[in-house]
């Protein structure tokens, strides 16, 4: 029996293993900077985090950058009047400069609604593989802030500086998206050729000094975000298709088609990057090795923690990108999200993508307000946690204070609300050493008693059934 479950569960973790190749790593290499081990462990500690992608796409309400990519993929779809022939599409595209106005632009309405969900950092698509700067560079004027862009002429144009200083003035940790591929930038894909592929449209090394024209372009324009927005404290790129070609893991269904050696000199900008800032976190992501500090899983919960840190990025619509009448998850799988993701060790980062006008769809705030109210209560057990055997237990998932003898056990609600039995049995460690369990939000002590390796809690009436509480928590202490 014990046999049989063991290879069960390897071939569970095996199944797990294949779904996370896509976007995760399978090694990982610890920082030896000081100050970058330092601001990692932190960040650790934070566990749930802000993510947005925006740019003109928004104004179609269509997939973040990739209808311009020639792949046929499900994702890749053109869709809409100008979908018929590739080159049109792409101009009508690209066009959408001309009618990007966002003029609800507010970026501390998000700040208020992130930071009282419990939200402690946010990550920023700065520029996406459309290659459209939301920042002022200099590099190109294929940006929010070109006299092409209505918005251009807004106070608040530079979006991506007034979205950093909003939220690090609520102590928010500042993450840079940033994709290496630029799709709109003539030294990635050479109009001489037609794009192919998501990759560069020519040989680097037939090519070299086009080559060099768009890591120079990349490295000046990496270098504005790291000097003039402030203090940064990760530089999350994305389009891990551009990697040295020794780097290429053929297992990975989209690295294999990656032809050519897109060698972007990593070592080079990431030197310059923390030069700029101290101890910047770097997430090359998917490259294995001294700039990915963290890896990340994407629109999934790992089963088992992982060795090193994480943080998987998970849709709170179905899209990216804003799209009208997304379909957004309830508040109650949001929390279950994040506590599964911090049962495992992992940070959470959540994304909401603004619309053309500068806002959120409504749902989106009124489901951060109902996180805000159950985090209040229960972020306790969250920040600052580790994981702790056996993680889960049915629907029950732990996790441990670091610095503190307690033991918290989420349980989870189901679609109907919070309806917890008279008793709730607990697969705690050392039960004998327990001193005492609470639950979050009530004041009494809980009975409870030792049965074989359980710890089984009672639960007064009083407390069993709270339909609007998404899921409890009780804290153990040792
Ligand atoms: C997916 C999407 C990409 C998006 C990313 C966020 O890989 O294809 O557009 O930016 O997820 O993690």
């Amino acid at each position: 029996m014990k046999k049989i479950s063991a290879l069960f569960l390897m071939l569970v973790n095996a199944t797990v293993l294949l779904a996370q190749q896509h976007n995760m790593s399978k090694t990982y290499q610890p920082p030896t900077d000081p100050l970058v081990q330092q601001k990692l462990h932190n960040w650790q500690d934070l566990k749930f985090g802000l993510f947005m992608h925006w740019g003109t796409y928004s104004q179609w309400g269509v997939v973040e950058s990739w209808s311009i990519c020639p792949e046929d993929e499900g994702w890749t779809q053109r869709k809409g009047p100008y979908g018929a022939t590739y080159n049109g599409y792409v101009k009508a595209y690209e066009n959408l400069q001309t009618t990007f106005n966002p003029t609800k632009f507010n970026p501390e309405k998000w700040v208020a609604a992130a930071k009282s969900a419990g939200m402690k950092y946010v990550v920023f698509t700065t520029k996406h593989h459309d290659g459209f700067s939301m920042f002022d560079t200099k590099q190109t004027d294929y940006k929010i802030t070109s006299a092409k862009t209505p918005f251009s002429s807004n106070p608040r144009s530079n979006v991506t500086k007034e979205i950093f200083n909003a939220f690090r003035k609520e102590n928010f940790l500042i993450g840079a998206y940033f994709s290496k591929p630029d799709w709109h930038s003539e030294d990635y894909w050479w109009p001489y050729f037609p794009p192919k592929d998501r990759n560069v449209n020519y040989d680097p090394a037939m090519h070299p000094e086009k080559w060099q024209k768009f890591k120079d372009f990349t490295y000046n324009q990496i270098g504005e975000l790291m000097t003039d927005y402030g203090k940064v404290d990760i530089l999350w790129l994305d389009g891990g298709w551009v990697r040295p070609k020794n780097t290429i893991d053929t297992t990975v269904d989209w690295q294999k088609g990656i032809k050519f050696n897109q060698d972007i000199d990593m070592a080079k900008i990431v030197g310059m990057a923390r030069t700029k800032q101290p101890g910047l976190i770097v997430v090359d992501r998917t490259v294995t090795g001294e700039f990915e500090n963290y890896t990340t899983p994407e629109q999934e919960v790992p089963a088992a923690p992982l060795d090193h840190p994480w943080e998987t990025c998970i849709t709170m619509g179905d899209s990216w990108s804003y799209v009208p009448n997304d379909h957004y998850k309830s508040a109650s799988q949001i929390v279950q999200l994040l506590v599964k993701v911090v049962s495992r060790g992992g940070n959470l980062l959540l994304n909401i993508g603004p619309g053309p006008d500068g806002d959120w769809d409504p749902v989106a705030y009124s489901r951060l307000k109902e996180v805000s109210a159950w985090m209040g209560i229960n972020g306790e057990g969250i920040y600052g946690s580790t994981s702790v055997a056996p993680y889960s237990s049915g629907n029950i998932y732990y996790t441990k204070a670091k610095n503190a003898n307690a033991i918290y056990a989420f349980v989870l609600a189901d679609k109907d609300g919070l309806k917890l039995d008279k008793t709730v049995a607990l697969k705690v460690n050392n039960i004998k050493a327990v001193k005492k369990v609470t639950m979050l939000g009530a004041k009494q002590s809980l009975k409870y008693k030792l049965t074989g390796d359980d710890l089984v809690v009672t639960i007064p009436t009083a407390i069993q059934a709270n339909p609007g509480q998404l899921a409890a928590t009780l804290k153990i202490t040792y």
